[in-house]
């Protein structure tokens, strides 16, 4: 049985999405699959990001994760989105990424991969849960199969968000405990992932 690929793609423009979905790349690979962490695209011009010290330092940081493409969605059997909360939505970066996808949606090739989200906001009821029920929204448009952490793992009733990893960036960045529960997700959206694989298969 081959791999499971699962891609990881996410925005960030000061590095708290990157950090979880490095996690979450990092149980992926530890649950067996072949990963791919791929940003998406940044539309500001570089006058509006170097405004930011910390963003365009994120931005150098970064030059050598792979741009997400539509080979990405089409390759992987699981999809794992990140993006931070910009007015409790997903941000319009990874969103112009998944509408760019209309084509591979209306060929029926975004159907039957699993899908999850995680995220970060700066304030602890800044709009984690809708950044990621959003999303969701967009999954049951693919056919997509949904595999949230709920909380399947210990470490899910302390990091506390069972519907996807999640982090208050105005506290500072990631803690242990919620670099474990992007790892937990990865790992279980993989493993869910090479079990649907291996039912078609057989
Ligand atoms: C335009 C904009 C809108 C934002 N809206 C929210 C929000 O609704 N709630 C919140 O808690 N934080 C909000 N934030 C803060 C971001 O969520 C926070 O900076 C982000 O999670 C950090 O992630 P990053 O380091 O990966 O960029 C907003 C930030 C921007 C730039």
């Amino acid at each position: 049985m081959e791999p499971v690929n699962v891609a990881i793609i996410y925005y960030s423009a000061t590095g708290t999405v990157h950090a979880l979905a490095r996690a979450a790349a990092e149980g992926a690979e530890k649950a067996g699959a072949d990963v791919r962490l791929r940003k998406v695209a940044e539309p500001a011009p570089p006058e509006v990001v170097g405004s930011r010290p910390e963003w365009a330092q994120h931005v150098r940081d970064t030059a050598d994760v792979p741009e997400a493409g539509l080979d990405d969605l089409s390759w992987a059997d699981a999809v794992l989105f990140g993006t931070p909360t910009r007015f409790g939505n997903p941000a319009s970066p990874l969103r112009v990424f998944m509408e760019s996808a209309g084509p591979l949606w209306f060929q029926g090739k975004l159907a039957d991969k699993v899908y999850s989200a995680f995220t970060a906001s700066n304030t602890a009821h800044g709009g984690q849960e809708s950044t990621i029920l959003a999303l969701a929204n967009t999954f049951y448009h693919w056919g997509g199969i949904i595999v949230p952490p709920g909380y399947t793992d210990p470490v899910q009733f302390q990091s506390g968000n069972p519907y996807g990893t999640s982090h208050v960036a105005g506290d500072g960045p990631p803690s242990d405990v919620i670099l474990q529960a992007a790892r937990h997700q990865g790992r279980r959206v993989a493993e869910t992932a090479a079990s649907f694989k291996a039912g078609r298969a057989a």
